[in-house]
C-alpha cells in the first residue's frame, strides 16, 4: 500500500489531497481539497499569473494541512509526496513544488515531481476500471490533446490544438456573447434553450490529415455572426451558443474519430476512449462522443467532474503509480528538479511542436 500527499498549483486552483494506492492497483481518495481562485480573476476575464502566484502562496499551507487532517493520517504514515512540477504558470508551479520539497525534507519523505498532464492522463484510473492502453481526449482550459496512453510513462501524442484550447474557446465565446465566466458552463446553459442548426459554423481542418484541432476560427465565426445581428435578443444569443457548442463538439468528435482509426489495432478487443479536463463536463460534447464511440464499438469513460478538473488527488495518484512502479526519482534529483512552464507529456511522432492554448499554459 502506498499513501501519497499530492499538491497542485499550476493554474488557478490551490489543491491538495491524500490518496492510498492498494497493492492491487485500486485507489482510495482519503481527502481532496481545492481552493478555487475564480473570484480573484473574475474582474480580469482570465487568469492573471501574478495574482495566481500570490494566491497560491497564501493558501498552499492551509490546503496541505487540511488534506492531511481530513485523511485521518499524519506525515509519519505517508510514503511519498507528489507535487506538480509543470507545465503551468511558473509562479504557481514554484509555490506548490517548493512546498512539496520543504515538506519532504522536513519529514524525510521522497518527493515526486509530477507532470500535470500525466496527472490528467492517469486520473481516470482512480475511480474507473481503465486498464492500459486507452485513448485520452484531454479537453481543458489550456490543453486540447489526443494522447495514446500505452502504459505508465508511455504516451504518444496523436493530436493537439494549433491555436486555442477547447476551454479557452468556450471562455472567449462566453465573453463575446456577454455570458460571464467561467465560460464553459455559461455557454452550455445559454445553449440549452437555443437552436443548434441556426448558424452553420465551419468545420475546422475538415480536409487536413491527422488529428490536430483548430478552434480560433470557430470563435471568430461566432463573433461575425453576432455582429451581423443589430440588437441580439436572448433567443439569438441562445442560438449562437448552441450552434457554437454543436460545431465544437462535431470538431472534437471528427478528430477523435481519426485518432480512433489510427490506434484501432493497438487498442485490442475492448477499446476505450477516456475524456478528461474541465470541458468533459459539457453534456453536448459527451453526447456527441457517446454517439461516436457507440458507432465504433468503443466504450467511453468520463470520470466524475471533480477529478476531470484540476485537483490534488490526480497528482497524488500519478505520484503513487510512479512510486509503486519504482519510478520515483532519487532524493538529489527530486530536490534539484526545477519548475517547468513547458513540459510536453508526449512528443509528436516527427518531433513537430505546436503552440496552442493560453499563454501561461493551463492544463
Ligand atoms: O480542467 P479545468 O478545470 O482547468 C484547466 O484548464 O486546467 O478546465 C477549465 C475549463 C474552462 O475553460 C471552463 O470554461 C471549461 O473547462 N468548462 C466547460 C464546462 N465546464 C468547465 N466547458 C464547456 N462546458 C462545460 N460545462
Ligand atoms: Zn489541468
Amino acid at each position: 500500500m502506498t499513501l501519497v500527499l499530492g499538491i497542485e498549483s499550476s493554474c488557478d486552483d490551490t489543491a491538495a489531497a491524500v490518496i492510498r494506492r492498494r497493492a492491487d492497483g485500486s485507489c482510495e481518495i482519503l481527502s481532496n481539497v481545492v481552493w478555487s481562485e475564480v473570484e480573484a480573476h473574475r474582474p480580469y476575464g482570465g487568469v492573471v499569473p501574478e495574482i495566481a502566484a500570490r494566491a497560491h502562496v497564501e493558501r498552499i499551507d492551509l490546503m496541505i494541512a487540511q488534506a492531511i487532517e481530513k485523511s485521518g493520517h499524519t506525515y509519519q504514515d505517508l510514503n511519498a509526496i507528489a507535487a506538480t512540477g509543470g507545465p503551468g504558470l511558473i509562479g504557481g508551479v514554484m509555490v506548490g513544488l517548493t512546498a512539496g520539497k520543504a515538506a519532504a525534507l522536513a519529514h524525510g519523505l521522497p518527493l515526486i515531481p509530477v507532470n500535470h498532464l500525466e496527472g490528467h492522463a492517469l486520473s481516470v484510473r482512480m475511480t474507473e476500471h481503465a486498464p492500459f492502453p486507452y485513448l485520452l481526449l484531454l479537453i481543458s482550459g489550456g490543453h486540447t490533446q489526443l494522447i495514446w496512453v500505452e502504459g505508465l510513462g508511455s504516451y504518444r501524442r496523436l493530436g493537439t490544438t494549433i491555436d486555442d484550447a477547447a476551454g479557452e474557446a468556450f471562455d472567449k465565446t462566453a465573453k463575446l456573447l456577454g455570458l460571464g465566466q467561467p465560460g464553459g458552463p455559461m455557454v452550455e446553459k445559454a445553449a440549452a434553450g437555443g437552436r443548434a442548426d441556426r448558424f452553420d459554423f465551419p468545420a475546422p481542418l475538415a480536409r487536413r490529415e491527422g488529428c490536430d484541432f483548430s478552434l480560433s476560427g470557430l470563435k471568430t465565426a461566432v463573433r461575425l455572426a453576432a455582429e451581423a445581428i443589430p440588437e441580439p435578443t436572448a433567443a439569438d444569443i441562445a442560438d449562437l451558443a448552441a450552434s457554437f457548442q454543436a460545431a465544437l463538439a462535431n470538431h472534437l468528435a471528427a478528430r477523435t474519430e481519426r485518432a480512433i482509426a489510427s490506434v484501432e489495432t493497438a487498442a485490442g478487443p475492448s477499446p476505450r476512449l477516456v475524456v478528461a479536463g474541465g470541458v468533459a463536463a459539457n453534456s453536448a460534447i459527451r453526447a456527441r462522443l457517446t454517439d461516436l464511440t457507440q458507432s465504433r464499438g468503443w466504450s467511453l469513460i468520463v470520470p466524475p467532474s471533480k477529478y476531470c478538473t484540476d485537483n490534488g488527488a490526480m497528482i497524488a495518484w500519478a505520484g503513487a503509480e510512479r512510486f509503486a512502479a519504482g519510478l520515483a526519482p532519487a532524493t538529489g534529483e527530486a530536490m534539484a528538479f526545477a519548475p517547468r512552464a513547458r513540459w510536453p507529456l508526449a512528443e509528436p511522432p516527427q518531433g513537430r511542436e505546436h503552440g496552442g492554448g493560453k499563454k501561461g499554459p493551463k492544463a
